[in-house]
C-alpha cells in the first residue's frame, strides 16, 4: 500500500477567529473523515508573539498587520493533527490561499467551502515538516516536554 512509503508526521493547523462554531464543527468532521488523528486541540487567543511564529515566512509582507489583526479578532482553534504525510496531506485538504482560486481548482477543498477571501480563508497549515515542529513546539509547550525525544 501507497501509504507505506511515507513517514508518519505531525502538522500545525489552525481554525481562525472569523470561523463560527458550526463550520469549526464541519471542518473537525472532515478533519477526522481525511483520517487525521487529532493529538493536540485548543482554543486559544494568539498573541502577536505566536501569530508571527506561524507566519514567520511573511513578516514582511504588506498584508502581514491585517493579518495581525484579523487574529487578534478573537480565538484561533489551534490542533496538531497527525497521519501519513501529514503535511503534504492537510495542505492539499485545505487547498490553495484564495479561495476564489480553490472554488476552480479544489472544489471540495476547505478553503473553497468555508472561505472569505485570502485573509479569512478559514484555515492555516504549515508549509513544511520543520515549520510544523517548530511552532507545534512553541504553541504546545506541554507537547514537547512530554515528547522530549522530539526537541
Ligand atoms: P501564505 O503563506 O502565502 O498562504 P497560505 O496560508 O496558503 O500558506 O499567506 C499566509 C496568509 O496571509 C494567508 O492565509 C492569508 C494572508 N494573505 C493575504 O491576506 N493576502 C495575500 O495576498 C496573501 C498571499 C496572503
Amino acid at each position: 500500500e501507497i501509504k507505506h512509503f511515507f513517514p508518519l508526521q505531525s502538522t500545525l493547523a489552525l481554525i481562525k477567529p472569523h470561523a463560527t462554531r458550526e463550520q469549526r464543527e464541519k471542518i473537525l468532521k472532515i478533519i477526522k473523515e481525511a483520517g487525521f488523528e487529532l493529538t493536540q486541540v485548543k482554543q486559544i487567543l494568539l498573541t502577536p508573539d505566536q501569530a508571527e511564529k506561524i507566519y514567520s515566512k511573511i513578516t514582511g509582507k504588506d498584508f502581514y498587520k491585517d493579518l495581525l489583526e484579523m487574529l487578534s479578532e478573537g480565538p484561533s482553534m489551534v490542533m496538531v493533527l497527525t497521519k501519513w504525510n501529514a503535511v503534504a496531506k492537510w495542505r492539499l485538504l485545505i487547498g490553495p490561499t484564495d479561495p476564489e482560486e480553490a472554488k476552480v481548482l479544489s472544489p471540495d477543498s476547505i478553503r473553497a467551502q468555508f472561505g472569505i477571501s485570502k485573509l479569512r480563508n478559514i484555515v492555516h497549515g504549515a508549509s513544511t515538516v520543520y515549520e510544523a515542529k517548530e511552532v507545534i513546539n512553541r504553541l504546545f509547550e506541554d507537547f514537547s516536554s512530554e515528547n522530549p525525544e522530539e526537541n
